[in-house]
């Protein structure tokens, strides 16, 4: 859901879709009073209502840093503390593990390999389903 390249365009319409009122959430990382990314959560709709898609990414010169980690948890806290969601799940890239362990690190469980569940560079990727569950 990050298109490559990002054009100017991609950011009109994504900060558009951050202004939208509803029960998803986009949120800018800041960084020392620079904007270093962005994590979020997109409500489900219909029996998926409860579940979220949780979601973050740091341009590269603040990686490694812990902000990601920092990122997430306090999103997930808010998420938790308002109630919004009793589910938040991120497929993560086989390939990822960096994004796998700020996962872990917030409380996010391993669930299982989605086989060939992504087509990334034009190739057939598997990815793993991680989540948080409020109960
Ligand atoms: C993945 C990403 C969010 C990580 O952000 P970050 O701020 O560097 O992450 P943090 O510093 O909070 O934590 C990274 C953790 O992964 C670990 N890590 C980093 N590279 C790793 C690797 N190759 N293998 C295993 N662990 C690794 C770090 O040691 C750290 O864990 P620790 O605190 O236990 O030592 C960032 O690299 C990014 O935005 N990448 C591009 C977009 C992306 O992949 N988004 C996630 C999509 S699911």
């Amino acid at each position: 859901m990050f298109p490559h390249p990002y054009t100017e365009a991609d950011a009109e319409h994504w900060i558009r879709i951050a202004n939208e009122e509803g029960r998803s959430l986009h949120l800018a990382i800041e960084f020392k009073g620079a904007a270093a990314g962005g994590v979020g959560a997109i409500a489900g709709e219909g029996i998926a209502a409860a579940t979220a898609d949780f979601g973050y990414w740091l341009g590269e010169p603040f990686w490694g840093q812990g902000i990601a980690t920092a990122a997430a948890s306090a999103l997930v806290g808010r998420l938790m503390r308002e109630q919004r969601f009793s589910r938040l799940q991120a497929p993560v890239f086989a390939w990822n593990p960096a994004s796998m362990r700020v996962l872990e690190k917030v409380g996010f469980v391993r669930e299982g390999v989605l086989r060939s569940s992504v087509t990334k560079d034009a190739a057939l990727i598997n990815s793993v389903m991680y989540a948080y569950t409020a109960a």
